[in-house]
């Protein structure tokens, strides 16, 4: 697989996803684990981020410091993109978010947009692009297009579970964008579901199945 797909091999991400995958796992538990990953996938992404040298004063004496160089833009793409935004943003609660929702076209099978909103400081930002599950590849280089349209420069996309068929695509077309994730499964069904994967994320962490 390609250098710049990170797959985050941690034991406790590992116990996560199991329980992501179970079809037993219940919503509230599914939803704790999901953001929990997600905060494993962002100290990742966030690890070789620039800082700025700051002079922080104790209480007791004044010392050398670090601030983050960029602010953080969380975009998830709705909607199981807002539960990993969930759980980054209770490591990173000073992150913007921004919002990208697609739908597919039941004819041409492809992401048609329906709506975005992205903060202003996109441009400058690191910006972290959400979605649990890298399936076909085809929401995430419409996503990560509109992000770039907008001025996006540093764009990372974090996922728990990708496939081939996903990864390719989204290097194929946006080759700069570092991918970040938990598992890398085998295959997509004929329905664009990742196998074995963990059913519909969305469906899951809304408890909508
Ligand atoms: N979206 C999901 O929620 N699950 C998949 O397996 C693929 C796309």
């Amino acid at each position: 697989m390609n250098a710049r797909v990170t797959i985050v091999d941690h034991p406790v991400v590992a116990a996560g996803l199991s329980r992501l995958r179970a079809k037993t796992t219940p919503p509230d538990l599914f939803r704790r684990r999901l953001q929990e990953i997600a905060i494993f996938l962002f100290i990742e992404a966030s690890r070789s981020w620039e800082t700025a040298a700051v002079e922080v004063e104790t209480p007791l004496a004044s010392c050398a410091g670090a601030v983050l160089a960029k602010p953080i833009v969380l975009v998830p793409i709705l909607r199981a993109g807002l539960g990993m935004a969930d759980g980054i943003l209770r490591v990173a609660p000073d992150a913007s978010i921004g919002h990208i929702g697609l739908y597919r076209d039941a004819e041409t099978l492809r992401p048609v947009s329906y709506y975005d909103r992205l903060p202003v400081n996109v441009a400058a930002a690191s910006v972290l692009l959400l979605d649990p599950m890298l399936a076909t590849g085809h929401s995430a280089c419409s996503a990560a297009s509109i992000l770039k349209a907008q001025g996006a420069t540093q764009i990372q996309f974090l996922c728990v579970v990708a496939c081939p068929p996903g990864v390719q695509q989204l290097q194929s077309e946006h080759a700069d964008i570092p991918i970040i994730t938990a598992a890398i499964d085998p295959e997509l069904n004929g329905h664009g579901y990742i196998v074995p994967g963990l059913g519909d994320a969305g469906d899951r962490y809304f408890g909508t199945c």
